[in-house]
């Protein structure tokens, strides 16, 4: 991911004012999703952003594939495993998870349902996927995110157009919620993987 290697290290600075307005509450809210005592991997750590509101750290891997990423994540740990691995293809037994979560990570995947397909092998069956994304929202907006999408794929290799939680059911994880917020353009999406 050379453009968030590049990006690392402004991230946290460019993301605080979300971060207190919004998106520190959101992310309290995916985690809160997690059932306790739960075997946790995180998709996409970041700069480790989410570390905070693990309830058991002790019990998590937290993956990222940008180096530099990593970088900054590693100063965030509290007892939580990191490691670097491709969301598309994790170096994971079949089973080894009890749930799974991403946040702002299925935007920038080239091939989400590698990714889901994956959460499918990785998460046990009856397991839980969280996932926090913005995606293409409902409506005249929706059609606003088709050609924001070009600039920001070209610019920053994020879709702004994705269907996520629409993607993920077709990759045979089943649909318990979906919380939109921000008129559509956020999605707290909470998945099972079927037995
Ligand atoms: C917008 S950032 C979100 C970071 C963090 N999850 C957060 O909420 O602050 C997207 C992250 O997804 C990571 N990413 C993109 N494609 C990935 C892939 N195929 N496998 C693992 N991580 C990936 C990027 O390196 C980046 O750190």
């Amino acid at each position: 991911m050379a453009v968030y290697d590049s990006f690392a290290r402004f991230y946290d600075r460019l993301f605080a004012p979300a971060e207190r307005r919004f998106l520190g509450r959101w992310r309290r809210e995916t985690l809160s999703l997690i059932p306790e005592g739960s075997r946790l991997l995180e998709l996409g750590a970041g700069t480790g952003a989410n570390f905070e509101f693990y309830a058991s750290p002790e019990k998590a891997i937290s993956s990222e594939l940008a180096c530099e990423m990593l970088s900054f994540a590693a100063k965030k740990t509290r007892g939580n495993a990191l490691i670097q691995a491709d969301a598309e293809s994790l170096p994971f037994a079949t089973g080894s998870f009890d749930a799974a979560f991403a946040t702002l990570v299925f935007c920038s995947i080239p091939r989400p349902e590698n990714a889901f397909a994956e959460l499918r092998r990785v998460v046990r069956p009856g397991g839980r996927v969280v996932l926090l994304e913005h995606v293409r929202p409902p409506g005249l907006l929706g059609m606003l995110f088709d050609l924001l999408n070009f600039a920001t794929v070209a610019l920053i290799d994020d879709h702004f157009n994705r269907r996520t939680a629409e993607t993920a059911v077709a990759s045979g994880l089943r649909l318990v919620e979906n919380r939109r917020k921000l008129a559509g353009i956020v999605n707290l999406i909470v998945l099972e993987n079927p037995a």
